[in-house]
């Protein structure tokens, strides 16, 4: 029998979705895989049912429809500061996981190096393995996240041809300060390197933290690579709607790539998300308002619960540490806990390259309904811990 590829040796299938199935098997609570608990809005939806009885069923254009394009154009324009072209500066992607994956195939040659920080969402490894290229990881080191910018510069040092950002950050919860963020951009010049963000939670931010694209920062535009997608922002996570963002040069390479990867997005929802991407500020406003409620609350249950943690600025995860359990093995508390307990959570060992095994990962992007049944289910952890 042939073997399959040895690239895909380097990475293991995900931890998350394996929690999902150790939830459905004990009937707990799924604080793991990370999708809102909520659908888009009412008007978004019947667009798409529009785009499908009005005959949009054949390929958009690759590199994404011209009206998808625009409104892309003209809300990021609003959002990054940025006088985006639709036909130059970006390509539409099916999510900001081909976006991301897009863009190291754009960015990397095999063996060049690409600096991650570590947490890290779990596709960065993949990611880099599969175009070819070699993490260095940076530690963010809990419970604050903040990188040292010595080892950060030492890093470049060692010669690396990007750095991936992810900003606000899953799974710590981190928004980049605007001083981090120079500290990153200055290097980046200095060292003439792409960064590639991803900002799937760019409007996902709590007060008074606010995101910064590192793209609209001086002499940053045409070595960002910028990568998001419609997912999080207006829950609709399974229409796999995403982009990247970059300089003509860049764009015409990521177009290539996105071509023979997928050909294109898919045509009807791109036309009806060209309605949530005309939505208004007020939109905006009321998503903040509803995460905020919901990370409030969560954090109140495990306060409660009597488990530490760091407070979210962005994003709607929360690393919580369970060391006073004396947990060596995060995996197995988890599948206990989840077992046990009746909750979720995802092993914070599998988004360190260090060796931490204190932390789990919850995330509360779930109607108050469900954060109050997990509330109640975590106060068992006080009487066991
Ligand atoms: C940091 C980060 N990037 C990308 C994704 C996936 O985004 P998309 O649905 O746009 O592919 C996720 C999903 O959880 C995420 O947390």
């Amino acid at each position: 029998m042939p073997k399959t590829a040895d690239r895909l040796k380097g990475f293991t299938e995900s931890v998350i979705r394996e929690m999902t199935r150790v939830a459905n098997q004990h009937g707990a609570i799924n604080l793991s895989q990370g999708f809102p608990e909520a659908d888009p809005p009412t008007a978004v939806v019947d667009a798409a049912r529009r785009a499908l009885s009005d005959g949009v069923h054949q390929y958009a254009i690759t590199w994404g429809a011209p009206r998808f394009r625009e409104a892309l154009a003209a809300k990021q324009r609003c959002w990054m500061g940025l006088d985006l072209d639709p036909e130059t500066h970006l390509v539409v992607t099916c999510g900001s996981t081909e976006a991301m994956m897009v863009a190291m195939m754009t960015a990397c040659n095999p063996g060049d190096r690409v600096i991650i920080f570590s947490p890290f969402y779990e596709n960065y490894g993949a990611d880099t393995i599969l175009s070819g290229a070699k993490p260095i990881y940076v530690p963010l080191r809990p419970p604050s996240y903040e990188f040292d910018p010595d080892e950060l510069r030492r890093a470049f040092e060692r010669g690396v041809k990007a750095l991936v950002l992810c900003n606000p950050s899953n799974p710590s919860g981190k928004v980049f300060t605007e001083a981090e963020l120079k500290t990153i951009a200055d290097l980046a010049r200095e060292f003439d390197t792409f960064v590639i963000t991803d900002e799937v939670y760019e409007h996902i931010v709590y007060a008074p933290h606010r995101h910064r694209y590192i793209a609209a920062m001086p002499g940053m535009f045409e070595r960002t690579i910028s990568c998001s997608s419609l997912s999080k922002t207006y829950a609709m996570t399974g229409w796999r709607l995403g982009y990247v963002i970059g300089s003509p040069e860049v764009i015409q390479a990521a177009r290539k790539v996105h071509d023979f990867l997928t050909v294109g997005a898919a045509a009807p929802l791109q036309e009806g998300a060209v309605t949530a991407l005309e939505l208004p500020m007020s939109y905006y406003e009321e998503l903040q308002r509803w995460y905020t409620e919901r990370r409030d609350l969560f954090l109140g249950y495990l306060d409660e619960a009597g488990l530490p943690y760091t407070v979210p600025e962005g994003a709607y995860y929360v690393l919580a540490d369970v060391s006073r359990f004396n947990v060596t093995d995060d995996l197995n508390f988890c599948r206990w806990m989840a077992e046990k307990i009746g909750v979720a959570a995802v092993p914070g060992s599998s988004f360190f390259h260090e060796p931490v095994h204190h932390l789990v990962r919850f995330h509360f992007a779930r109607k108050k309904e469900t954060l109050k049944a997990c509330g109640k289910r975590l106060l068992r952890l006080k009487e066991l811990g």
